[in-house]
């Protein structure tokens, strides 16, 4: 990577900033900022430097990219077994992918820092009453209430000491002996022996035959550790620009600069506009990086934020995750595929199949009807395979809890079910066994297609 010109950890406060929250205390958000800047990176800069890696594999079509967590990390939700509870089912997807794509799979938790929400409105009205919108609990409080809807710059240091907690717990399961291969396969089998697993059993015994064949032949989490333990890395929205640069070190290695609160930081599709601060300040570190795509995106405009995001061309440093709603991919994504590949840009092509699919159900709640989530990911595939480029990756708003948010699934969550147990403090997530679902789907498609093509090399 050649040097960034003219560039600052602070450089994007010349830029349009949109999206930021209004702290009607200048003094204590310099405070905050400053003693932020003195906390230790949570994130190193060599572990940012594997992420780039090993996405640059999912860029070349080697690997698949699993990214999923909260829509919105908050304080109340912050538990032990919440945490493990996410990681589990993300790394019950992930088998289940590795399996079906006969690929390794890149494990992202939208975790550790999930905090700062972008909002269709400055202000919110209740009751004849306006007050600044909620942005996440690293900003202000959800509770529509003047004193806690005030932004308070205290907040983000909670919010470092919570993201330093759970990364804590996540690395311990990751590497302790938790994400163990052979347990994760139990959880699996646990799931299809439920009512709502039961048509994916056929799938679950061909993995079982795959570890006991393994096993056979001396493979096993005693003698190779990586099936021990797995490599799992952070990201979040890199909205709040101010906890960002507080937490953007210069490598002593490289001397380069990089965003330590995670390993991977995305620009959101309301933040991703030409001149945006947000482009600013992520086109400096060195982290691996991610923008969202949606209808409003035009090919030229991608070409352009390649440029300023990833000038030389690196594969692995620009993943482009796409949201545009299942009735819009087909079309919407098609040209922004065919025009970075007419140009020869390396990047990841990641589907988010949340964003583009939100309504509101006859009973009020903000969901997502789960045929809709899984009509997306179809249709990306579908582009991909016409297009001759590789799906690279998912990208989920997933909780390990039994929550009710999304309509639909094997466990038919319907409108009137949904106050049962919905909980999310932004948008509606999948649950452990929706989201356990959608990868046993996924794995089938790509399997079919895996065996069409190699059918097709075989006759030729
Ligand atoms: C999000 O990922 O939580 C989000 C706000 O997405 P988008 O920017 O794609 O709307
Ligand atoms: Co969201």
């Amino acid at each position: 990577m050649t040097e960034v010109s003219n560039w600052q950890p602070g450089s994007w406060r010349n830029f349009e900033a949109r999206q930021l929250p209004s702290y009607p205390d200048t003094a204590a958000l310099a405070e905050a900022e400053q003693l932020l800047g003195t906390y230790p990176p949570l994130v190193f800069a060599g572990e940012a430097r594997q992420l780039r890696e090993d996405l640059a594999e999912v860029a070349g079509g080697k690997a698949f990219l699993l990214q999923g967590g909260d829509c919105a990390e908050s304080f109340a939700e912050f538990h032990p077994n919440n945490i493990r509870d996410t990681f589990r089912v993300l790394l019950q997807m992930a088998v289940i992918l590795t399996f079906g794509s006969k690929m390794p799979v890149v494990k992202v938790g939208r975790m550790a820092g999930q905090f700062a929400k972008p909002r269709s409105a400055d202000m919110e009205e209740q009751g004849g009453q306006s007050l600044p919108s909620y942005r996440g609990d690293i900003v202000n409080d959800i509770t529509f209430e003047e004193g806690g809807r005030k932004p308070n710059p205290e907040r983000m240091l909670r919010a470092y000491m919570q993201a330093a907690a759970t990364l804590n717990l996540l690395r311990a399961l990751a590497q302790g002996g938790y994400a163990n291969l052979h347990q994760v396969h139990r959880w699996n089998l646990d799931f299809v022996g439920q009512s709502a697993g039961e048509k994916y059993r056929e799938v679950a015994s061909r993995i079982g035959d795959a570890l006991d064949f393994m096993a056979a032949c001396g493979v096993d989490p005693d003698s190779v550790p990586q099936l021990h333990g797995t490599d799992f890395y952070t990201s979040h929205e890199a909205l709040l620009l101010g906890y960002e640069q507080a937490m953007t070190r210069q490598d002593s290695l490289t001397g380069k600069w990089y965003d330590t609160s995670a390993h991977l930081l995305w620009i959101g599709d309301r933040t991703r506009f030409s001149g945006s601060a947000h482009v600013e300040f992520l086109r400096g570190v060195g982290n691996p990086v991610a923008m969202k795509c949606g209808p409003s995106l035009e090919p030229d405009d991608l070409i352009r934020l390649i440029d300023t995001l990833n000038p030389d061309n690196d594969p692995g440093r620009l993943t482009l995750i796409s949201r545009f709603g299942h009735d819009k991919v087909e079309e919407g994504l098609s040209k922004l595929v065919r025009r970075v590949k007419a140009e020869g840009r390396s990047v990841v092509w990641s589907c988010d199949p949340m964003h583009g699919n939100t309504i509101k159900s006859g009973s009020g709640f903000k969901t997502r009807p789960f045929e809709r989530i899984l009509s997306e990911v179809s249709s990306f595939f579908a582009v991909h395979r016409a297009e001759g480029t590789h799906a690279g990756g998912i990208h989920c708003e997933m909780t390990g809890q039994n929550v009710t948010e999304c309509t639909g699934g094997a466990a038919a969550i319907t409108d009137e079910t949904l106050a049962d147990r919905y909980h999310t403090h932004c948008d509606p997530r999948l649950n452990a066994s929706q989201s356990i679902e959608l990868a046993f789907l996924l794995a089938e498609n790509i399997r079919t297609e895996l065996e069409k093509d190699e059918r097709a090399a075989a006759a030729a």
